[in-house]
């Protein structure tokens, strides 16, 4: 092990699925009033952060390595902004493993994020703890707390909001993801164009709390809703007839996040007998398996 390795500090970050999105209007500050149920998967963004005299640089291995590498990575941002607030006179270089498709409704912009403040806050011997965290995280994106928690919650508000809620049992998900992503404020529009009369406050997420309080896979999966499906689909065509084709598969299935990826959900002991039919069925789309809840943002 070199002197570098030894010194270097690695966290890892999960993606989400959102079991219920239920969105309001428009706010003044831009934002939609959210009332979501999130839920974290066992496939995680890995940030392992070396020492460095006072730049901060990054490097993506893995997924998105053509993604951009200076103050529009939230990864840069989040170093920045650590580094300025607590005043670190030292740099750092970040190297993100990227396992979280990108631009998916999967958030893993929001992990990269909250792993590099985890990673940073040990690097630099911060001692920050998880509520200063969650602070530094929402001035990142609204589901950077999240990125932070893990587990399942509710989240209101922007989203950053959040709620634990205690798992009962384990879920399983098959990902549909798709080569062509779908950009979050774009979708917010878009439900803005088609939905002119929203409620400010919007709809709540009670069926699919109690589904999870009663440990039922088919109850969740019939009470799954997500007002970001229609505008997606608005801007992407394409995806209905995924949705139509998945319905054979698995319990039910939900647009994830903002999009374009469906999970689909299933039995943990059915997911890769699944997951194989579902590749067949779609040869030309990525296919992801995952287990939720998964941990929040830690140390490895
Ligand atoms: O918070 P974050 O930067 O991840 O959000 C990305 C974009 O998604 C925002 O700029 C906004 O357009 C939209 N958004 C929203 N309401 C939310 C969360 C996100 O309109 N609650």
């Amino acid at each position: 092990m070199t002197l570098e390795n030894q010194m270097s500090v690695t966290a890892s970050a999960p993606a989400k699925v959102n079991l219920a999105l239920r969105v309001g209007a428009r706010r003044e500050d831009g934002y939609h009033q959210l009332d979501t149920v999130f839920m974290a998967l066992d496939l995680f963004d890995d940030v392992t952060a070396f020492p460095a005299a006072s730049a901060i640089t990054m490097e993506i291995q893995g997924l998105g390595e053509d993604l951009p590498q200076d103050e529009q990575n939230l990864v840069i941002r989040a170093a920045k902004l650590l580094q300025e607030k607590y005043q670190v006179k030292q740099g750092a270089h970040l190297k993100v493993v990227k396992r979280i498709p990108v631009a998916a409704g999967m958030a893993g912009g929001s992990a990269d994020a909250a792993a590099t403040l985890v990673a940073l806050n040990s690097l630099w011997k911060l001692e920050l703890n998880s509520a200063q965290l969650a602070i530094l995280g929402v001035s990142l994106g609204s589901d950077v707390p999240f990125a932070l928690l893990g587990g399942i919650a509710r989240g209101i508000s922007r989203g950053e909001n959040l709620s634990p809620i205690i798992p009962k049992i384990m879920y399983g998900w098959v990902i549909l993801t798709n080569p062509k992503g779908l950009s979050t404020p774009e979708v917010f529009r878009k439900f803005d164009e088609i939905s002119p009369f929203a409620p400010v406050n919007p709809a709540d997420t009670s069926p699919v709390l109690k589904a999870l309080e009663n440990a039922s896979y088919t109850e969740l999966a019939t009470a799954f809703e997500n007002d970001l499906c229609a505008p997606a689909l608005a801007l992407r065509p394409d995806l209905k007839e995924l949705f139509e084709k998945l319905e054979n598969f698995g319990v039910g299935q939900i647009l994830s996040g903002s999009g374009p990826s469906i999970a689909v959900l299933c039995e943990p002991e059915k997911l890769s007998e699944i997951a194989k039919k579902i590749q067949l069925a779609f040869p030309n789309l990525g296919v992801v398996v995952a287990i939720g809840p998964a941990a929040g943002a830690h140390l490895r």
